[in-house]
C-alpha cells in the first residue's frame, strides 16, 4: 500500500518538481529506477498548490529516514513560475502593437507686458494663438514659434483681462485660460527720441489710455511737439489706463538745443558793443538763469577766448555752452565782429601862411571801455604829396613848414591800438594856407619909350603858383615923382608927362594883399 502510494507521489512529484521534495521517495525499493522521463508526465497544468499540501504532510510522515540530497537546492530558482512567464509574454507583445504619442498640453502664465503659453509635449514648431481681451475683441497671432517650449504674447494692455480662446494645432489646456495682465511700471517720458518732441515709452500697449491734465494727443510715434512754454517746466500728466491702473507721470522738460534744425534750438544774437553781449533770442520763457548756466566762448585768430575778452574789429566765431539739467549743450556758432563807431569832428582850425593848427573832437560809441585805446592819425598834405600820418592820442596837431596859399588835405584817421580798420571813418578837410609873399622872380623889365617924356614898362607875368595869394597886383612905383604907385592886374605900366632928361627908377612889385 505504501509502495503504491509512494509511486503515485513520485509520479506527481516528478511532474511538478524534478528533485528536492520527490527525493524523499527514493527510499522505496526499486522505485528509483522506474522514474519515467519528465516528458511523459501529463499533469503539468494542474495547480501545484492542490498537490503540495498533501505532499508536504506526507513528507513529514516519512521524515524518519531522510535520504541524502544529491541535487542542488538552488535549481529551485531556475524554474520560472507559470505566472511570470505569462506576464513576460504579455509585455513584449504590448509594446510592439500599441503606439502612444506624448500628449500635448499647455498652460497660460502671466509675464511682464503680457502672457506666455508654456507647452508640454508639443509636436509643432509654430502655433496660431487666438485670444480676446475684455472688450471681447478677438485677436489671433499666427505662426508663433516656440522658444524653449514657450510662446510669448506681449505688448498687451496692462491691467486687462485676457482669455486664450484656442490654439492651433490643438493642444490641451491645463489650468486657467483667463488672466489679468500686470500693472504698468515702465512708463517713461522722453525727449531723446525725436528732437523737439516729447514721447512716451512703454512696452505695454496703452493706445487706448486717456492722457489728461493736460489732454494730450500723441502722434503715431507716441510723441507730440513741444512748445516754448514746456521747456524748463515739470510736465505732468495723468494717464487714465482702463482697468483702474491710472498713473501720474512727470518730467522736467529740458531745453532742446543740439540740433540747429530743431525749432527750439537757440538762436543767438550779439549786440554791436564792447563789452559784447550775446542774447539767446528764443530762450524759452520759463527757463530761468538757475536752469541755464550759459558760458560763451569765441574762437578768434588767437584761439579760444572768453566773450568778455573779445576785441573790437576782429572776427570771432562764438558759441554758447549751456549747462542745463546736468547736460551740456553746445550751441551753433555765430559770427561776432564788433565795429566801434568813432565820429571825428574837426574844429575851427587856425591857419597861417606856412602852418596849420588842426583841432578835432573824437566821439567813440559802443566801445566806451576801450576809449583810451583809440588814437588819431593825422596828416595835412598837398595833392601831390605822399605823407605818412602822425599818430597821436591828443585831439590837436600843428603842421609847420607849409606853403602859403596852398590847399592842404588834412585828414584824421581814427585808429584802435594804433591800427586802422576799414570800418573806421576818416574825416578829411581841405585847408588852404594863408596868402604869403610871392616868389621872388627875376624878370626882365622891357622899357619902351613912347615919347621923350613917356615910356611903358612891361614885364613877364608871374605863374599862378608864384603868387602865393589872391588879389594879385603888379605895383609900379617910380622915384622922383609925386604920382601914387600904379597897381595893375597886368604888368604893363605907362609913365607919361615926365621931366625931360631925368633919371627915373621904376620898381615893380608883386602883391597878394589889397593895399
Ligand atoms: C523555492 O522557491 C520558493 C518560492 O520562490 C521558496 O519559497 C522556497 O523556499 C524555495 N525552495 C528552496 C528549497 O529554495
Ligand atoms: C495579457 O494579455 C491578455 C490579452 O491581451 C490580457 O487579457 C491579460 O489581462 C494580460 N495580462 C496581463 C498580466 O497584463
Ligand atoms: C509634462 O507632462 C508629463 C505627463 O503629464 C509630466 O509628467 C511632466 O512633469 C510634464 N512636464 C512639465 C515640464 O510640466
Ligand atoms: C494658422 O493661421 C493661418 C492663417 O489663418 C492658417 O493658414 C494656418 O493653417 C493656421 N495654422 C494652424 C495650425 O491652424
Ligand atoms: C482664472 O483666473 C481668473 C482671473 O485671474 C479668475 O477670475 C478665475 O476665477 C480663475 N478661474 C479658475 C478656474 O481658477
Ligand atoms: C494696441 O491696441 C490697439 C487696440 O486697443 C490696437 O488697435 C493696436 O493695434 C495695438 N497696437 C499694437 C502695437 O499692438
Ligand atoms: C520739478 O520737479 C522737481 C523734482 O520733482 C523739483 O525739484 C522742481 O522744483 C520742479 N520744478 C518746477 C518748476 O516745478
Ligand atoms: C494723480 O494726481 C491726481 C491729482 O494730483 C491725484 O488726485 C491722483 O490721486 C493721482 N493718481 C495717482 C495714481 O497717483
Ligand atoms: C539734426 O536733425 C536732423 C533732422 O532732424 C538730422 O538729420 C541730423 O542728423 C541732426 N543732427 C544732429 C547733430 O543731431
Ligand atoms: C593775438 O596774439 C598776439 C600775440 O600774443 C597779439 O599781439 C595780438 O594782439 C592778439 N590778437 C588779438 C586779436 O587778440
Ligand atoms: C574765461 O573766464 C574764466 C572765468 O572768469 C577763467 O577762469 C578762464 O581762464 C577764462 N578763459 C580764458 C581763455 O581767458
Ligand atoms: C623885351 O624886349 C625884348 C627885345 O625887344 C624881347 O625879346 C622880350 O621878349 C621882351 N620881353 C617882354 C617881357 O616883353
Amino acid at each position: 500500500m505504501a509502495g503504491l502510494y509512494g509511486l503515485k507521489i513520485l509520479l506527481l512529484c516528478t511532474g511538478l518538481i524534478e528533485l528536492a521534495i520527490c527525493g524523499v521517495d527514493t527510499t522505496s525499493a526499486g522505485s528509483t529506477t522506474t522514474i519515467p522521463p519528465a516528458a511523459a508526465v501529463a499533469i503539468t497544468t494542474k495547480p501545484p498548490s492542490i498537490i503540495t499540501t498533501p505532499l508536504n504532510s506526507q513528507t513529514a510522515s516519512n521524515s524518519a529516514t531522510p535520504p541524502p540530497i544529491t541535487y542542488q537546492d538552488k535549481s529551485n530558482f531556475s524554474i520560472p513560475s507559470p505566472t511570470q512567464a505569462t506576464k513576460n509574454a504579455n509585455d513584449s507583445t504590448g509594446s510592439q502593437t500599441k503606439p502612444t504619442p506624448p500628449k500635448c498640453t499647455y498652460r497660460v502664465e502671466l509675464v511682464e507686458y503680457g502672457f506666455q503659453i508654456v507647452f508640454n509635449g508639443s509636436n509643432s514648431d509654430t502655433y496660431n494663438i487666438s485670444y480676446r481681451d475684455e472688450s471681447r475683441q478677438h485677436m489671433t497671432v499666427e505662426h508663433q514659434p516656440l522658444v524653449n517650449s514657450i510662446i510669448e504674447v506681449k505688448s498687451l494692455k496692462p491691467c486687462s483681462i485676457y482669455t486664450v480662446m484656442e490654439i492651433q494645432p490643438e493642444c490641451e489646456l491645463q489650468g486657467n485660460r483667463t488672466l489679468r495682465t500686470k500693472t504698468m511700471d515702465d512708463l517713461e517720458l522722453s525727449t531723446n527720441i525725436k528732437p523737439g518732441y516729447l514721447c512716451y515709452v512703454t512696452k505695454w500697449n496703452i493706445s487706448d489710455a486717456e492722457w489728461n491734465s493736460p489732454v494730450i494727443t500723441w502722434d503715431q510715434d507716441n510723441c507730440f511737439q513741444l512748445s516754448d512754454e514746456h521747456f524748463c517746466t515739470n510736465f505732468t500728466a495723468n494717464v487714465a489706463v482702463p482697468g483702474e491702473c491710472s498713473k501720474n507721470i512727470s518730467k522736467t522738460i529740458p531745453v532742446t538745443a543740439e540740433n540747429s534744425t530743431v525749432k527750439h534750438s537757440p538762436i543767438l544774437e550779439h549786440n554791436n558793443k564792447i563789452p559784447v553781449e550775446i542774447v539767446w533770442k528764443n530762450k524759452p520763457k520759463n527757463c530761468t538763469p538757475q536752469d541755464l548756466d550759459i558760458h560763451y566762448t569765441c574762437e578768434g585768430n588767437n584761439g579760444s577766448i572768453n566773450l568778455s575778452d573779445v576785441e573790437p574789429f576782429h572776427k570771432y566765431n562764438c558759441s554758447g555752452k549751456i549747462t542745463h539739467n546736468s547736460k551740456v549743450i553746445i550751441t551753433k556758432f555765430i559770427d561776432v565782429e564788433i565795429k566801434c563807431d568813432v565820429t571825428i569832428t574837426t574844429q575851427v582850425s587856425l591857419k597861417a601862411n606856412t602852418s596849420i593848427s588842426l583841432k578835432w573832437t573824437k566821439q567813440i560809441s559802443n566801445c566806451s571801455p576801450k576809449t583810451q585805446l583809440f588814437q588819431s592819425c593825422v596828416s595835412c598834405r598837398t595833392e601831390t604829396q605822399v605823407e605818412e600820418c602822425y599818430t597821436t592820442n591828443e585831439s590837436h596837431q600843428d603842421f609847420y613848414g607849409l606853403k602859403p596859399f596852398t590847399n592842404y588835405n588834412c585828414s584824421i584817421q581814427p585808429r584802435y591800438k594804433r591800427t586802422y580798420y576799414n570800418s573806421l571813418k576818416i574825416v578829411s578837410t581841405i585847408i588852404k594856407t594863408a596868402p604869403g609873399i610871392p616868389d621872388k622872380v627875376k624878370t626882365n623889365l622891357n622899357v619902351t619909350y613912347t615919347q621923350n617924356n613917356a615910356f611903358t614898362i612891361k614885364c613877364e607875368a608871374l605863374k599862378s603858383d608864384q603868387w602865393k595869394g589872391n588879389d594879385n597886383l603888379y605895383i609900379a612905383k617910380i622915384t622922383g615923382s609925386e604920382t601914387t604907385p600904379q597897381k595893375l592886374k597886368n604888368c604893363f605900366f605907362t609913365f607919361e608927362d615926365l621931366s625931360y632928361l631925368t633919371d627915373y627908377t621904376v620898381q615893380v612889385r608883386y602883391s597878394t594883399f589889397i593895399q
